[in-house]
């Protein structure tokens, strides 16, 4: 049973600092998680076949002899990330305001007060109510297609599925509330911060926006690699990518036409 302190009367409760702690450290992997998340992505940038690599690589498939990955090994990722989402999401959600007069009344102070650090928490706000929709319907479609990871299927999905409109708006959300997240715990916890206070945080904000819109570069150009890519396969969408296929074309081609050429 939570333990309650009794002092004068008035009963404190721990269970709100320690919901605290597991949103921070919730947020904390979530946000490091993107950010390795994005450079995985982003190989796509190198070539087909080093997305090709990396997405056989996140299918465990060195373990097999053959070379044939295992989907589970991604199912379980997303099943473990999609968890750690939720979980950070519901704790969340306690710091939402429950009204319309609650949301006019943060916005009519944010107005007078003109607070920069006010203003990042209200931007962390609309991106999370933005991502709950989003991240969801984007990690549903990894949990329930964990093998259909490839330079095609993917650029399929992005184009031929119409995935694009989602990850652009996506792509801006994570990136704000990732990073002003991650600014925020630094700023709350005393990470990277030294004895002056002021210099700290203005170091911290400076590192933040450069980490922002290094991140939006990267995934705005792994977007867009995405949708040319997508394009120009319409026609074969649902094809996967064959890192050998001119190769086994040329054996698999009959002998006489072989010899022709
Ligand atoms: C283990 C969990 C995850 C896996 C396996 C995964 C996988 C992928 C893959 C393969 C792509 C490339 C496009 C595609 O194939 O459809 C992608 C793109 C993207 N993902 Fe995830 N994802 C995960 C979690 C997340 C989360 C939690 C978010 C944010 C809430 C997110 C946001 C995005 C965005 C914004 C893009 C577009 C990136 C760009 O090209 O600019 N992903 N993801």
């Amino acid at each position: 049973m939570e333990r309650l302190i009794e002092n004068d009367n008035v009963k404190k409760s721990r269970i709100p600092a320690r919901l605290d702690l597991a949103q921070s450290g919730t947020g904390l992997v979530l946000g490091l998680f993107m950010w390795v998340h994005m450079m995985l992505v982003a190989s796509i940038l190198l070539g087909k076949g080093s997305f090709n690599f990396v997405a056989k690589f996140m299918e465990l498939s060195f373990l097999s002899s053959t070379g044939e990955g295992f989907p589970a090994a991604v199912f379980f990722a997303v099943l473990g990330v999609f968890t750690l989402f939720i979980i950070h999401a519901l704790l969340g959600v306690r710091k939402f305001p429950i009204s319309w007069k609650q949301h006019a009344i943060i916005r009519q102070q944010m107005g007078m007060m003109k607070h920069d650090d006010t203003n990042l928490w209200y931007i962390q706000v609309v991106t999370a109510f933005i991502m709950f929709f989003l991240g969801s319907v984007h990690l549903f479609i990894m949990l329930t297609h964990p093998g259909q990871i490839d330079p095609y299927l993917s650029a399929d999905r992005v184009i031929s599925s119409n995935m694009w409109p989602l990850y652009l708006i996506l792509l801006f959300a994570v990136e704000l509330h990732g990073t002003i997240g991650l600014y925020r715990l630094c700023m709350k916890w005393g990470w990277f911060t030294g004895d002056d206070y002021r210099a700290s945080r203005e170091k911290l904000k400076m590192w933040k926006k450069r980490l922002t819109i290094f991140f939006l570069t990267v995934g705005l150009l792994a977007l867009l690699v995405f949708s040319i890519i997508g394009i120009r396969h319409k026609d074969q969408a649902g094809e996967r990518y064959m890192p050998h296929a001119t190769v086994e074309a040329v054996d698999a081609a009959p002998a006489d036409e072989q010899d022709t050429e």
